[in-house]
């Protein structure tokens, strides 16, 4: 397919809330997840801690994310790269 946009980190932290889209990195990659903030197990309130910057601190203290089926949800949303 075609290459993904490139994104700085400052870009990503401008998407972080609803109104301006929900962005997250998780290595170099960038997802918007504002259409799976409804559906998440642990809850809206959850992803919105780590809206506009990166999912390791969190998945660190959270660590069933770790999975190829929680992996395969999050690629689902990929936008773009840093
Ligand atoms: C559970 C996805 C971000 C906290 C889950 C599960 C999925 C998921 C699929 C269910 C896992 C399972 O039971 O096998 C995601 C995705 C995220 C994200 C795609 C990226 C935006 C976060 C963040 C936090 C968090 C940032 C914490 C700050 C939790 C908690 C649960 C959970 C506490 C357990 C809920 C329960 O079983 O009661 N997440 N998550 N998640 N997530 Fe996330």
């Amino acid at each position: 397919g075609p290459p993904f946009p490139v994104f700085t980190r400052q870009e990503v932290a401008c998407h972080h809330s609803d109104a301006d889209r929900v962005w997250v990195t998780y290595g170099s990659d960038v997802f918007d997840v504002t259409d799976f903030l409804e559906l998440h197990p642990g809850g809206k309130s959850k992803i919105l801690l780590a809206a506009g910057g990166a999912l390791e601190p969190f998945w660190a203290l959270y660590a069933m994310h770790k999975q190829e089926h929680v992996l395969e949800i999050l690629q689902s949303y990929k936008v773009g790269e840093l």
